[in-house]
């Protein structure tokens, strides 16, 4: 098949990673990408991935037999829109289904109709009306901004000033919601949707905030790893309820309001006291859960991103994952998720995008980094462009090793002020 991935980062890195190693072989490109996409000898043609006009006139010019949406960006401008028009197959959500990232009053909404598991959430406009809000749900204070954030639109702070200040901050922008904290361990679960069914994948645990431990600010997520095997009653059981209780009433309820949801739908997911509830959807893959999921899919991904944009993933198995366990450490650039410094050099890594010292069942992922020219005798520095740079992948068949092998990786590589959590996965070890 021609495939078009959109994206810069590392997940649309992991997407195309998958589809290349399938047996079938693929024509894959991927708009804008990065440098480690490129190195790895795929075509990264410049695309402004954002804007529907571009992305239609591109995939017009140069035909696609399938068309996969990364981020989030692109979804809730609507990208999806024409090129469905057009009958590209795509896979990623209509704007009016990406609300369900997009806004998350609307995603409590669809939530409430059909009784998905989530904590309770009001909206407010103003302090005065989040005051009495807080005091209602008691510390620690949840808050969140409605609309897409880049990732600074949610607080969870014991501070009632700070999260009136919060408040403050995001209510000009539109509404603010104050929720219910919920308490327990999280786990991202993602399902292949094509409007009508779902499929679902592996599996896995993100780490969001910047230090160990779980301490500091929240970041896109500094590490993951797949599958978890401390799910009360064990991955499948977990996963079928998942599957009964959230998943399929919910896209049911977005194709019964005439805005079927026909991608990935990520639940962002919470294992309370109480059972399992829904913390938030994303209407694409996590990053960097991605990177942990999809190598240890044994299915071939472009099958069922096909069927899921085509509507026929009614007919498909769910598919199959290995045994093998997958970690991912995030190497993180000096003052993220603040204030980043970038365009410093990294060394350890090789032309091709990989550690310059290859250790079995390892690889890369590149969110953010450039290639300088070569020069004689010189063949290029990679430099840092971002707050999350790299990720290292490691593959094994079980989390010691695993978890051995990312740090031998993450101890490869050398940025200066770079930043990466010492305790990924340490829990399952
Ligand atoms: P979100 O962007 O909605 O995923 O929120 C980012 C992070 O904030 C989540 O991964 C949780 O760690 C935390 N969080 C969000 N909502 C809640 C909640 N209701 N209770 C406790 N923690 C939450
Ligand atoms: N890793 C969290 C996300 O992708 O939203």
């Amino acid at each position: 098949m021609k495939i078009l991935v959109l994206g810069p980062g590392a997940r649309e890195h992991a997407i195309v990673t998958a589809l290349l190693s399938e047996d079938s072989p693929h024509d894959v490109v991927c708009a804008p990408g990065n440098a480690g996409i490129a190195a790895a000898g795929v075509a990264t043609p410049a695309l402004d991935y954002v804007d529907p006009t571009a992305v239609e006139a591109f995939v017009r010019e140069h035909g696609f037999d399938l068309v996969v949406i990364g981020p989030e960006a692109p979804l809730v401008a609507g990208v999806a829109d024409p090129l469905r028009l057009a009958g590209v197959p795509v896979f990623g959500p209509s704007q009016a289904a990406a609300a369900l990232e997009g806004s998350k009053a609307f995603a409590k909404r669809i939530m409430a109709e059909v009784g998905v598991p989530t904590g309770g959430a009001k909206r407010v406009t103003t302090t005065a009306e989040a005051e009495g809000v807080l005091d209602e749900f008691g510390a620690p204070y949840v808050v969140k901004a409605d609309g897409l954030a880049a990732g600074k639109g949610v607080l969870v702070t014991n501070d009632r000033a700070a999260a009136l200040d919060h408040v403050a901050t995001w209510a000009p922008h539109g509404e603010v919601l104050i929720e219910e904290s919920l308490d327990g361990q999280e786990v991202s679960l993602f399902f292949f949707a094509d409007g009508h069914d779902v499929v679902p994948l592996s599996p896995a645990q993100d780490y969001k905030r910047i230090f160990d431990g779980d301490e500091g600010p929240n970041t896109g997520g500094m590490g993951a790893y797949s599958p978890l095997p401390w799910l009360p009653g064990g991955v499948d059981a977990f996963v079928r309820e998942v599957t009964e209780t959230v998943a399929l009433p919910t896209v049911r309820q977005l194709e019964a309001e005439g805005t079927p949801f026909v991608g990935l739908l990520y639940c962002g997911l919470i294992v309370t006291a109480q059972g399992i509830k829904v913390i938030e959807f994303n209407a694409r893959f996590g990053d960097p859960e991605t990177q942990v999921v999809l190598p240890r899919m044994v299915s071939p991904l472009s099958e069922y991103l096909l069927a899921a944009a085509t509507g026929q993933l009614g007919s498909k198995p769910a598919p199959e994952f290995s045994d093998d366990v997958a970690v991912v450490v995030v190497l993180a650039s000096e003052g993220y998720p603040g204030d980043v410094v970038a365009g410093r050099e990294v060394t350890g890594i090789s032309a091709t995008g990989e550690l310059t010292g290859p250790i079995e069942g390892v690889h890369l992922v590149h969110a953010a980094t450039r290639r300088e020219a070569a020069a004689a005798g010189d063949e290029g520095a990679w430099v840092a462009t971002g707050g999350r740079v790299l990720g290292v992948v490691a593959r094994a068949n079980n989390f010691g090793d695993a978890r051995a092998r990312a740090y031998q990786g993450i101890d490869q590589l050398r940025l200066e002020g770079g930043q990466h959590r010492t305790d990924i996965a340490a829990r399952v070890v």
